[in-house]
């Protein structure tokens, strides 16, 4: 209970920089084996946490401590950045979480909540260039599409960045592919799903030394991305997979309610029809992946935006609405890719049940988001689950959860098996790649390699 007063106390006073003077103050746990809990502490840092504190406790009592440090990254990593945006990847000090509220004479003033850092990180598709050349510097500006220049000039806000996937993996995995279009996720209003990957420094600084960004210096190289810890001051690696809906205005069938919602202007350009549009973009989906010492298979925290989707065999409440379900569609097959050209909205449902420990961890960091302010975005997201796997644990066997999915990254391979769930499939694929898939898109590319291997014997769609 200590460390709640303390973080509450602190938060009365400036919201800001809280964790060192709530960590410094944190008493030293037990050491005790077998399942038990943490208080319910929560940290608003713009540091992503080093390292899990660790504490002989067994695999299941250690989750607690990685849910904390999943939330603790998820708050880092979703802290304003300046803008405009000088130095990719570093927050703004004087804001926070969700955009830091005060009264002025002039009346209420609200600090902005983005764009956030892990938004400012470098977009994978700026890394792995055809032909693979030395990318441009980590804080030089993002490419914009030639298709998409008359868009970036009408709308500035939006030209900040260009998503172009609408499949959960990029060109290298689907090229040639005809059935791979229906790897897509539609939403209740028939709009497709964007993806996104970014990248913080230290993979960039670790690709572009290391020359990995052509695929020829990665044969017979021994991969192995930075790792922070605990006791030095080395940076993680930390990678980002985002998925974003378009957000439904009152026209629309479903319209959606952008309070609820982390929202973002961008070009998106759908390779499909070869348009460029500027959207209003609501966060729905967020992988966060982290490199450290105690967690050498990486961190692997996937959040969602909590009206996503219902879970398999719950009661569905009335009147509820989700973003990738719908209540009334009682024949409408659940977690079916649309056929290739098809807006039929996609039927999601949650195939594992949220995790009880992730649970209440998101309840706890929830909760402390309303404190800052009531209307903090980010209360409306939940960590689904942390996977992790411990030292000397085989490549692709993690220790904890057994399997992970997130419904809008995830969305057709929920099913616990093989090679579902973040490590087991990271691991088996890319494991003489540092589990990292993007380094299969540096050119010259062996794509359909890769394809192959995803192809299930018998399914007409891919499954990853
Ligand atoms: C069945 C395979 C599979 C599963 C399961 C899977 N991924 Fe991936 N993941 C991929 C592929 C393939 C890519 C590359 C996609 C691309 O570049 O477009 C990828 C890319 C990523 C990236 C971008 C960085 C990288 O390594 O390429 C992150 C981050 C990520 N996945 C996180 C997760 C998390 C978290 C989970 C579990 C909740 C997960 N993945 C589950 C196959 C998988």
């Amino acid at each position: 209970m200590r460390q709640k007063l303390i973080a509450l106390a602190a938060l009365a006073l400036l919201p800001v920089g809280l964790a060192h003077a709530q960590q410094a103050d944190a008493p030293a746990g037990p050491t005790v084996n077998g399942r038990q809990f943490t208080p319910p502490y929560y940290v608003f840092s713009p540091d992503i946490p080093a390292d899990i504190v660790t504490q002989n406790v067994g695999a299941i009592g250690l989750q607690v401590y990685v849910d904390n440090m999943a939330w603790d990254s998820f708050v880092a990593l979703n802290w304003p950045a300046p803008n405009p945006i000088v130095e990719r990847g570093v927050p703004d000090r004087e804001n926070v979480i969700g955009g830091f509220t005060y009264t002025t004479e002039g009346g209420k003033k609200t600090m902005p909540t983005g764009p956030v850092v892990w938004e400012t990180y470098k977009d994978s598709d700026d890394i792995y260039l055809d032909p693979p050349v030395k990318p441009a510097p980590f804080d030089a500006a993002e490419r914009i599409p030639p298709q998409c220049l008359i868009q970036a000039k009408e709308n500035p806000a939006a030209a900040r960045r260009t998503l172009v996937r609408t499949a959960k993996i990029s060109d290298v995995l689907i090229g040639g592919d005809k059935q791979s279009d229906g790897n897509r996720l539609v939403d209740q209003n028939g709009q497709n799903v964007w993806y996104e990957v970014k990248l913080n420094r230290v993979y960039y600084d670790y690709v572009v030394t290391n020359k990995f960004y052509d695929s020829r210096n990665q044969s017979g190289a021994k991969i192995a991305f930075p790792a922070s810890s605990n006791t030095t001051d080395r940076s993680a690696t930390v990678k980002v997979k985002a998925a974003w809906k378009v957000l439904g205005g009152s026209g629309s069938r479903q319209p959606d309610d952008a309070t609820r919602f982390y929202t973002t202007d961008a070009l998106v350009f759908d390779p499909a029809t070869k348009r460029c549009e500027a959207r209003k973009l609501g966060l729905v989906g967020l992988h966060v992946v982290i490199k450290t010492d105690q967690l050498p298979q990486w961190l692997w925290a996937t959040f969602e935006q909590v009206d996503n989707a219902p879970t398999q065999g719950q009661t569905i409440p009335t009147g509820a609405k989700y973003n990738f379900f719908n209540p009334s569609c009682t024949g409408c097959k659940v977690n079916q890719p649309p056929a290739t050209g098809s807006n039929t909205p996609t039927q999601v449902m949650r195939v594992i049940p949220l995790d009880d420990v992730a649970a209440s961890k998101s309840t706890i960091y929830q909760t402390a988001l309303k404190t800052l302010r009531p209307d903090n975005v980010w209360q409306y997201y939940r960590l689904v689950n942390a996977q992790w796997a411990g030292k000397g644990v085989p490549i692709g066997t993690p220790t904890q959860p057994p399997f992970l999915a997130n419904t809008t990254l995830e969305t057709y391979m929920q099913s616990p098996q093989q090679p579902n769930g973040c490590i087991n499939c990271h691991g088996k694929f890319a494991g003489s790649k540092d589990l990292d898939f993007q380094l299969f898109d540096a050119y010259p590319r062996k794509s359909k390699q890769l394809l192959d291997l995803f192809r299930v014997p018998g399914a007409t769609a891919m499954k990853p």
